[in-house]
């Protein structure tokens, strides 16, 4: 659905985006991390034909990043940066204005608004000028906006950041739910908790590709492979008893859990509960130590640092 093909952006002579090559599948939700000033926002940028590669090619939906722009705006929804509301207008009438320009006939319009309003829990808001409305609720009017016309492909940059807990929790079933629909949703984000519950793949740049899969591979491969085993009747006996596993190379002990590190923690994992029981062990929670894709992050940008 959205193909790059050594996609590079320059400013002023200073490369911000070198060589990109990858592809986003429909239907995926796709994550783009990496630190503050990787990129990002330039390559969905230049996806959403906001602003020229430098060189190499993009194709959205099939269309030409560049050639065909307006076959590309007709089939994408942005969400930027900044959201760039009409403080006077009301929320309803923002998202009527920018379906309006999207051509969208009178009775879809309206159920999409109702619809994406009531997605984000603000139909009650509906008639407030939304320049009275709070950062995050200005966000999720900016992500309603972003869909009202029906678009095939959703860019998001950054979607959740300023909001609170439950709000982001809204705008990831929304996110979910637009996947149902068969849509393609490519996320720019800094919240690796997110990236690893809703993305099938990500991509990790630092102005060049550092590395993509799906979260669950980054972390096999650059995890740590870190194990927490919280146990209620934790002793000497047990940790003991872990620590002679065959496969476990270090334990942690931290009030009644243990953090274990191994090489293969699918292969020693079982081993070790295993070992718990087997001594008298009584096992509250078995679950992946540290956070696994943050860890899997830290370690490649880390190491990638220009
Ligand atoms: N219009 C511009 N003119 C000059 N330089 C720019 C422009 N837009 C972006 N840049 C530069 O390109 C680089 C990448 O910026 P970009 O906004 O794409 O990063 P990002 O990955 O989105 O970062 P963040 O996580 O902070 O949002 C930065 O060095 C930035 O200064
Ligand atoms: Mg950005």
């Amino acid at each position: 659905m959205i193909r790059l093909e050594g996609l590079t952006r320059r400013f002023n002579g200073r490369t911000a985006v070198d060589g990109l090559t990858f592809r986003v599948r429909e239907g995926e939700i796709f994550g783009l991390l990496g630190p503050n000033g990787a990129g990002k926002t330039t390559t969905v940028r230049m996806l959403c034909c906001l602003i020229r590669p430098s060189e190499g090619r993009a194709f959205v939906g099939g269309y030409e990043v560049g050639r065909e722009a307006m076959k590309i705006r007709e089939i994408v929804g942005l969400l930027p940066e900044s959201p760039g509301l009409y403080g006077e207008l009301s929320a309803y009438r923002n998202l009527d204005f920018y379906a309006r320009l999207y051509g969208v006939p009178k009775q879809r319009r309206e159920e999409n608004i109702e619809r994406f309003l009531k997605m984000m829990d603000l139909w009650d808001r509906r008639n407030d000028p939304v320049g009275s409305f709070s950062k995050g609720m200005q966000q999720k009017i900016a992500i309603a906006r972003s869909m009202v016309h029906d678009p095939k492909v959703l860019f998001l940059d950054e979607p959740t950041a300023a909001l609170a807990p439950d709000s982001a929790k809204v705008v990831r079933d929304f996110i979910l739910e637009l996947k149902h629909e068969k849509r393609t949703i490519f996320i720019c984000t800094h919240n690796l908790y997110e990236a690893e519950r809703i993305c099938d793949r990500v991509a990790i740049i630092n102005t060049k590709l550092i590395t993509l899969g799906s979260p669950s591979q980054l972390q096999r491969e650059f995890g740590s492979g870190k194990t927490e085993v919280q146990i209620k009747n934790l002793g000497s006996r047990i940790l003991h008893a872990v620590k002679k596993v065959k496969g476990v190379l270090k334990v942690e002990v931290s009030g009644n859990k243990l953090l274990i590190q191994s090489k293969d923690p699918e292969t020693v994992n079982p081993r070790v509960v295993e070992a718990i029981v087997k001594n008298g062990g009584k096992i509250l929670y078995v679950t992946r130590g540290a956070h696994g894709l943050e860890e899997a992050y830290l370690k490649l940008v880390g190491k990638n640092e220009v």
